[in-house]
């Protein structure tokens, strides 16, 4: 679990000021990272955004061991909520960040769970989605064919293109959606909840 969780964290030191800086999130003082797992795009966030501070929200295992193996108690603005995104109450913030998580799922599951975000969400606030988006026709890029591939065998989800997440944040009641391609392996679609 330690080394998934590890492989989890190194892309993001490599690409993580990349995708939490794709739009300017300084608006968003209070963020949730929702499947924060240990913790590397949180502490890219407090970073990139000095007067942000950081929920993880994960599995109570998960968070355990952020604690034990990831975050140190000096990570003052970082806090950790553990639950069951799709069962528990959702801590309130400004900003949702779900980075790697809809592709795990199914579209029917992705607008449960982006409903859920939505209700949650303060009004003015958004959600920030972090995944490898494939090319409209499913051309490519190659790599997130791959991941796509990856995804397919060991879960129930998929990669997917920026229309198809736009779809499904609209089912779930997110409105001007736009996304950035990064050029780096990961990509943004920021979605707001109107006031
Ligand atoms: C593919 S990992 C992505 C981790 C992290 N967001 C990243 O990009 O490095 C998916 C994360 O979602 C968490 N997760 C899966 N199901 C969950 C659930 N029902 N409630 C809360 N977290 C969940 C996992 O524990 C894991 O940390």
């Amino acid at each position: 679990m330690v080394k998934f969780m590890q492989l989890m964290n190194s892309i993001w030191n490599i690409c993580g000021r990349d995708v939490v800086t794709a739009f300017d999130l300084s608006p968003f003082k209070v963020i949730c990272d929702l499947g924060g797992c240990s913790g590397a795009l949180a502490k890219q966030c407090t970073s990139a955004y000095p007067e942000c501070t950081v929920m993880i929200f994960d599995l109570p295992k998960v968070v355990h061991m952020s604690r034990e193996h990831f975050v140190s108690e000096a990570e003052q603005r970082i806090s950790f909520y553990q639950g069951d995104f799709f069962k528990d109450p959702l801590p309130e913030a400004d900003l949702y960040i779900l980075a790697r998580i809809l592709h795990d799922w199914t579209d029917d599951h992705c607008i449960e769970l982006l409903s859920r975000v939505h209700k949650a969400c303060k009004p003015g606030g958004a959600v920030l989605l972090v995944e490898a988006l494939l090319h409209e026709d499913g051309s490519g890029p190659l790599t997130v064919q791959l991941y796509s591939l990856n995804m397919l065998v060991q879960t129930e989800g998929r990669e997917r293109t920026a229309a198809q997440y736009t779809a499904l944040l609209a089912a779930a009641g997110f409105t001007n959606i736009q996304h950035r391609v990064t050029e780096k392996i990961y990509d943004a679609v920021l979605a707001h909840k109107e006031t």
